[in-house]
């Protein structure tokens, strides 16, 4: 279901410490923003309505968190939801951050200085209905080449789908970025690991008796990468074929 329009959220945003204002000023130092700047930093990309972020950070000082999407009608949400966690639990938000940002335009706001120990992609769009769109998918491998610069040797990446088009396809996407992977179910609610934090879309689709397909994925060396972007590829050819009938 489509979500209002808020028209206070971005006032609301704005007045929240925990909001990143300018997420591009931010580049090379997004470590800064945490009271605690050395804490590993793990990201949630597309953190919606924030219950995901909300469960874990309060219970994981010790860690930094940063949750992005694209939307403030949902983010303004996020903040409510963690100001609240951590209130409940007597802890300070100052280990939270949460910015509006387009994670296909990642590039832009963040340098390699930016490190990420974890990331977790938590039901993001699948793209699916025409294929021509796959290159949006959060999962899709020039994306998961982006995610790799933040991301030393060993760091994971956790994903999270209802759909299955989607999750047969990241199978493949994610080992021709480089990344091994190292866990996968295709219903994670059978055997449900006590790591899994249920976010708001898993409880909506497992309601609806959709299983919940996950991975764990750890990034693997540079020599693992075989993905080539197929534009750059069109080029080459293009260029071979011109040269050959010169
Ligand atoms: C289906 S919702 C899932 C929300 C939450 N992770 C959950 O599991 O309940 C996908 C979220 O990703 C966000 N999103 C989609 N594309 C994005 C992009 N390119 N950059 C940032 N956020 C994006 C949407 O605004 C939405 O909040």
């Amino acid at each position: 279901m489509r979500m209002r329009f808020k028209p206070y959220a971005r006032g609301e945003l704005l007045a929240s410490e925990l909001h990143v204002h300018e997420p591009l000023a931010h580049a090379g130092h997004w470590r800064e923003l945490y009271a605690r700047p050395q804490q590993p930093l793990h990201v949630e990309l597309g953190c919606g309505k924030g219950g995901f972020l909300a469960a874990l950070a309060p219970r994981h000082p010790e860690r930094n968190y940063l949750g992005i999407d694209i939307t403030d009608k949902v983010l303004v949400l996020a903040k409510r939801k963690v100001e609240a966690a951590c209130a409940a639990r007597g802890v300070p938000t100052d280990n939270v951050r949460i910015a509006s940002l387009d994670i296909e335009r990642l590039a832009g706001a963040m340098t390699e200085e930016d490190r990420f120990a974890r990331i977790y992609i938590n039901f993001c769009n699948p793209w699916s209905k025409n294929a021509g769109s796959n290159k949006h998918r959060l999962t899709y491998p020039r994306q998961l080449l982006e995610y790799r610069r933040h991301m030393d040797e060993g760091a994971e990446i956790y994903f999270k789908t209802d759909d299955d088009d989607l999750f047969r396809d990241s199978l493949g996407y994610f080992p021709a970025a480089g990344f091994e992977i190292t866990w996968q179910t295709n219903d994670l609610h059978r055997d449900e690991p006590a790591w899994n934090i249920r976010t708001e879309h898993e409880g909506m689709f497992s309601a609806q008796g959709i299983p919940i397909k996950a991975l764990i994925a750890r990034k693997g060396p540079d020599s693992a990468v075989t993905w080539q972007d197929p534009k750059a590829l069109k080029r080459a050819a293009n260029r071979k074929e011109e040269t050959e009938h010169v």
